[in-house]
């Protein structure tokens, strides 16, 4: 295995071969990920105080809870007061950053209402609150307009970078265009984000060959961040009728921290988040892909009343303990194996080479 990996480039073929490994093999490209991951953004894990802000979604992706037709959600928004406080509860609690995911909606009062959240986040954390927004597909003018209120990154998931696979998960129609989505993504990156992208591991109709160009899609797009986890199924989703030909979810978790360890060796200084999904499967699953190569924590910081709502996928987690005990645990674990929590820090991408704001 190690011949593979001394290779300069990897290619689709060695890809697969690698993600295939068990046991001791597995173990051992672990270790190499480690290492390069120690090496390039060092033992440091970054915080983004993860707020749902909205469950109302104008898509109707098969595999996503929140979809649009899914009728026993109970959709809400929360109020630009309650984002505020939490945001402000994060700054003081030393979250270098925040993340602000939604469903999608491109409606005027949504462009306006993230503006507000973006600027004034800046404004009351003397501009050193970092910002991540992931709020789908948007005309290049938002884009450039949160950019230009603040926003520092972005998070577009590709969810398959296959447009064969993409097609599979999504109605054929113009709002879920594959060729929409790399249009906005390639509409971020002119526009001077900090790029992140990602996709569901353990899909139905997905094969080794696909994961492989989704890690050559990353490389290729020379992404600066990634967001990627198991695909966990939903009753009330379309694709839920192809459970049976799942792999079993421990087999996806193995696949997912697998993904992770070879995105690190791909592309060394990128950040690479933890995923909530996979805690979602096990409960130390974010520590494990930790150990293997990311470096960036989510820990959900939205208004408890509202997180049931947020409901993507089974098993999401939910806690009786408070966040901050949460954090508390986690930290002791991630301590334990050599880490340490960046405080206050905002960690920004090694990989970015955009200009200095
Ligand atoms: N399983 C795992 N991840 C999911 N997402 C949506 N539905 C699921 C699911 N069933 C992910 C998508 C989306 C992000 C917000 O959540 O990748 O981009």
């Amino acid at each position: 295995m190690f011949d593979i990996l001394k290779k300069s480039i990897l290619s689709k073929d060695d890809i697969v071969t690698l993600l295939s490994l068990q046991d001791e093999e597995k173990q051992q490209l672990f270790s190499y990920s480690a290492k390069i991951k120690l090496q390039n953004v060092g033992n440091k894990v970054f915080l983004r105080g993860l707020i749902e802000l909205s469950n109302i979604c104008e898509k109707d992706c098969y595999y996503c809870g929140i979809r649009r037709s899914n009728s026993n959600t109970h959709r809400y928004i929360l109020s630009h007061d309650e984002v505020m406080k939490a945001v402000k509860n994060a700054y003081e609690k030393g979250y270098g950053s925040v993340a602000i995911q939604s469903g999608e909606t491109s409606s005027k009062a949504f462009v306006n209402k993230i503006d507000k959240i973006v600027s004034e986040s800046k404004s009351v954390t003397n501009g050193e609150i970092g910002i991540t927004l992931s709020c789908g597909e948007q005309s290049e003018e938002t884009y450039r307009r949160w950019f230009e209120s603040g926003a520092d990154r972005y998070l577009l998931r590709i969810e398959a970078s296959s447009e064969e696979l993409y097609g599979r998960l999504h109605p054929n129609d113009e709002i879920h265009s594959y060729g929409k989505r790399i249009n906005a993504l390639e509409a971020l990156r002119k526009n001077g984000y900090q790029v992140g992208t990602g996709v569901m591991i353990g899909l139905p109709f997905q094969t080794g060959e696909h994961l492989a160009n989704d890690l050559l899609f990353m490389k290729q797009h020379d992404i600066d961040m990634c967001g990627m986890g198991p695909y966990i199924e939903h009753t009330n989703t379309p694709l839920y009728q192809y459970r049976a030909q799942l792999p079993p979810l421990a087999e996806r978790l193995a696949l997912s921290l697998k993904m992770v360890s070879l995105l690190r060796i791909l592309m060394p200084d990128i950040n690479i988040a933890a995923t909530t999904a996979l805690q979602a499967i096990e409960k130390g699953g974010r520590e494990q892909a930790i150990r293997v190569g990311a470096n960036v924590l989510m820990p959900n910081i939205t208004p408890r009343q509202y997180r049931n709502d947020y409901f993507l996928y089974e098993n999401k987690p939910l806690s009786a303990n408070s966040d901050e005990d949460e954090l508390f645990f986690l930290e002791q674990r991630l301590q334990a194996t050599g880490h340490e929590i960046g405080y206050f820090l905002q960690g920004n991408s090694l990989h970015y080479k955009g200009p200095p704001r």
